[in-house]
Parts: C-alpha cells; structure tokens; sequence
C-alpha cells in the first residue's frame, strides 16, 4: 500500500478551502484547519501546528477577503495577508515543506488592455491588494519550496460571492438590479480551481508564480445577466440587470477595471456557471 500524501489544508472553512475537501484525491491524508483551530497571524501556533503534523504539503486558502472593509482596517488586512503568511512561510520552510498559496488578480491596477502575465509588474490600488502583494513577496522570499497562485473573482456553492448575492436577491424579489460594467474580469468556480490545485501538487514546482482562472471574459453586469439567463430558462426568480457604471455605484474602495489573467494551465472536465446554479 502506497503511504498517503499528507496535506494540511488552512483557512479550510473558506469558499475555496470547502471546494479542496470536496475534492481531495483517496490517496491524501487531508488535514483541515479553520480560524479557530489555527490563525495564521500567531508565529507559535503556526510552528506548532506544522511540527505536529508534519505535511508533505499546506495550501493556503485564509486571507482577509474583506475588500472594502480593508480600506478602513488596514492593519488586520496586513496582519493577515502578509505576516500571518509569513508565518507559514518560515515554518514551511524550516522543515522544507511545500507550501501553495493564493493570491488575487487585485495586485494589478487594471489598466491593461490585454490579460495579465505572471511576469506583468504588479501595482496595487487597495489595500486588499497591496495586502495580498505583500504576502506573495513573504512567501517567495521565506519560503523555497513555495508557489503562488493568483485567481480572480472567485464563485462558488459555499460562504459569500457574487453569484450567492445575485441569487439572494432574486429570491427575495428584487425586480431589477444595478450591477457595474465597466470592471471586467474572469469569473471562476473555486471547485475549478481546487481541481487546479490538486493537478499542480502532482508535479514538481516548476514556477513558483502561476495565474489561475476560468476563460470566460465578462464585466459584473455580463455577470449577472448569465446567472438570471439561467434562472429564467430554469423557472426560477431572476431579476432585470440595468448596467451601471462604477461611479454611479461608488464603493469604498476603486476595483481594478480590467483584471483579466493569463491562465497559466487548464484543467479537465471544467465544471461551467450552469452545473454550479443547478446544485443551488
Ligand atoms: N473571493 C474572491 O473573489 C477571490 C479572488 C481572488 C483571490 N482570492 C483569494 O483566494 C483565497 C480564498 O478566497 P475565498 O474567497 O475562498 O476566501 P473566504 O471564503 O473569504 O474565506 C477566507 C478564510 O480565511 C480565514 N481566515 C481569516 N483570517 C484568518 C486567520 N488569521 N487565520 C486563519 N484563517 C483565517 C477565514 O476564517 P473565518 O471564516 O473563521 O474568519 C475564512 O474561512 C484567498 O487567498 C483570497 O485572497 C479570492
């Protein structure tokens, strides 16, 4: 019998965390932590943590996510994005364990014309994003046996994302909603990039800074219009989509207008926007 490859899973109640344990391959032996179990922003934890299991591999799905909020508690979103990833980085790299971690299309300022390479110059907006740049910095620098997967607009079954709002709020009868158009990025289901994740633990680290998303092109309003399109072909409430611009729906914090990424690899049996409504 072969021995289990050995994974230990952080932040593992995160959309992306859930859609990992959902598909975990028969021959890992998964380790889950959440926030309680571990916070990465506590050096001596993560230590602990990591000398007590002893994983061939940790990915790191925690991250303050909170985008506008970071705005206005930027000492959490750097205590979490970038020293509670350095944690991790140090204590991988003590015991030279390999350590996946991801990162955002949100360390681009959007004013491409084209999707964004790995080897493109990252310049951050928001604090989310130079949160985010900085925790990619740690880890390539603290931590050898490292790699960093970018990804964009993330959607998913579980906890909070674009596509679970739109549905809420046809649900509750909203006939028509104002979504912007004029950001334009590539929705991915978090289940596509697990699948990714587990692919890229297969092989050897080749490059330490990979893109990740899926390939369809599209801004917030496109995205809106394809949940309600199915929703309406499935009977189901919807609601009308009035595109807006990003200055009439200001937030607090401005969002890359163009964030596509250049997905460095693909994926088998990609699972589309329309399998993920249909479990909903
Ligand atoms: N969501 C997107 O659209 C998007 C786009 C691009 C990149 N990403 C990146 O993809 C990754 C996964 O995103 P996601 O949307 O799946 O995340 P998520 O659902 O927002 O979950 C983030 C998780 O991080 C955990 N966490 C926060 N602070 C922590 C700490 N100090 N110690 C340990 N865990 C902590 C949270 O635990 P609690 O629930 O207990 O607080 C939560 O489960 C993140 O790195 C994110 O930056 C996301």
């Amino acid at each position: 019998m072969s021995v289990p490859f050995k994974v230990l899973l952080i932040g593992s109640n995160s959309q992306l965390g859930r859609c990992i344990k959902d598909r975990a391959p028969d021959n890992w032996c998964l380790i889950t932590m959440t926030s309680s179990q571990l916070d990465i922003t506590n050096q001596q934890q993560c230590r602990q943590v990591i000398d007590r299991y002893h994983p061939d591999a940790i990915i790191n799905t925690a991250a303050y996510t909170a985008v506008d909020n970071a705005e206005s508690d930027e000492h959490q979103a750097f205590l979490v994005n970038a020293q509670g990833v350095k944690n991790l980085a140090l204590a991988c790299n003590i015991d030279n364990i390999r350590l996946v971690h991801i990162s955002t299309d949100y360390v681009f300022d959007g004013t491409a014309k084209q999707p964004y390479q790995t080897t493109d110059t990252p310049n951050p907006i928001s604090v989310y994003g130079r949160s985010k740049l900085a925790g990619e910095l740690l880890v390539l620098a603290h931590c050898a046996q490292s790699q960093i997967i970018r990804t964009s607009w993330l959607y998913s079954e579980y906890g909070h994302n674009f596509m679970k709002t739109m549905i809420r709020l046809a649900e509750e009868g909203r006939g028509e909603v104002k979504v912007v158009d004029d950001q334009i990025g590539c929705p991915t289901y978090a289940g596509n990039l697990a699948q990714a994740i587990i692919g890229l633990l297969k092989k050897p680290i080749n490059n330490r800074l990979l893109h990740y998303c899926d390939s369809e092109i599209m801004s917030w309003s496109d995205f809106a219009k394809a949940v309600f399109s199915y929703r309406q072909q499935k009977g189901q409430a919807y609601c009308t989509v009035s595109p807006v611009s990003s200055s009439e729906y200001p937030t607090p914090v401005k969002r890359p207008a163009y964030s596509v990424l250049q997905s460095g690899f693909d994926i088998e049996n990609k699972v589309s926007l329309s399998s993920v409504l249909d479990k909903m």
